[in-house]
C-alpha cells in the first residue's frame, strides 16, 4: 500500500483557518490530522468540538481525531458527531480499551489506539486484532516542532513485526518531528501514515511539501 500524508492541523494558522483547510483540500494529502488536548492528559490545551464541527463542512479529507486527553471514551459521540474517520486514543489513558475500541465502532468511526514513546508495542499483543490503526508518538504528545525521538524507527519495525507476523491489516501512523528525512526511515521501517504538523504548515510551499512526503 503507498504511504498517507495526515498533516496536523496544530501547526496552521488559527487566524487563517479557513484558508489552511482550503489548501490542504486542493493538496496531495489523504487525511486531515487533528490533535485534541484537555491540559490534564498533557501539559497543554488546543482546540475542541467546536473547531471541528466547523471543520466538517469544510474539510473534504477524512478527519483523523487524535485525542490527548483523560477518559477518552466520555467524547464518543461527540468525535462521531463531528464526522470523524478515525477516533485515536492513548492507551496510557483507557483502563477499558476494548470496551473503548468497541464503542468507537459502534459509533461508525475506524478506531486508532496511540502509544507513548514510553510505551512498549507488545502491550498491544491482545488488543492488536481489534484496532484499525496504531498511532506510534515520535515524540512526548503536546507540542508541534518537537525532535523526532530516534527510538521511533526501531519500534515502528517491531510493531511492523507483529502486526505481519498476526496476518493484520493494522495501519501503522507516525505522528512527531516528521520531514523527509524521518518519514523515508519510517516508511522503510513499515509505517502506512505520517503526520506532520510544523514541516507542513510552516513550509513556504507547504503544497510542494506535502507533494514531497507523498513522493517519499
Ligand atoms: C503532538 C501532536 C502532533 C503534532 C506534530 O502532540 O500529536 O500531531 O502536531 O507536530 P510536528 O509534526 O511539528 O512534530
Ligand atoms: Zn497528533
Amino acid at each position: 500500500m503507498k504511504h498517507l500524508i495526515a498533516p496536523s492541523l496544530l501547526s496552521a494558522d488559527f487566524m487563517n483557518l479557513q484558508r489552511d483547510v482550503e489548501m490542504i483540500n486542493r493538496s496531495e494529502a489523504d487525511w486531515l490530522h487533528l490533535d485534541i488536548m484537555d491540559g490534564v492528559f498533557v501539559p497543554n490545551i488546543s482546540f475542541g468540538f467546536p473547531v471541528l464541527e466547523g471543520l466538517k463542512s469544510l474539510c473534504e479529507k477524512p478527519m483523523d481525531v487524535h485525542l490527548m486527553i483523560v477518559e477518552p471514551q466520555k467524547f464518543i459521540k461527540e468525535v462521531a458527531a463531528t464526522g470523524a474517520y478515525m477516533m485515536n486514543v492513548h492507551y496510557e489513558a483507557c483502563t477499558h480499551l476494548h470496551r473503548t475500541i468497541a464503542g468507537i465502532k459502534e459509533a461508525g468511526m475506524k478506531a486508532g489506539v496511540t502509544l507513548n514513546p514510553h510505551t512498549p508495542v507488545c502491550l498491544l499483543e491482545d488488543i492488536i486484532q481489534d484496532v484499525d490503526m496504531v498511532l506510534l508518538m515520535s515524540v512526548n504528545p503536546g507540542y508541534g516542532g518537537q525532535r523526532f525521538i530516534e527510538h521511533s524507527v526501531e519500534k515502528t519495525r517491531r510493531l511492523r513485526e507483529m502486526i505481519d507476523r498476526k496476518g493484520l491489516q493494522t495501519l501503522i501512523e507516525i505522528d512527531g518531528g516528521v520531514n523527509l528525512e524521518t518519514g523515508k526511515r519510517l516508511i522503510e521501517a513499515g509505517a502506512d501514515v505520517l503526520v506532520a504538523g510544523s514541516f507542513v504548515f510552516k513550509a513556504e510551499n507547504p503544497l510542494q511539501v506535502i507533494h514531497d512526503l507523498k513522493a517519499l
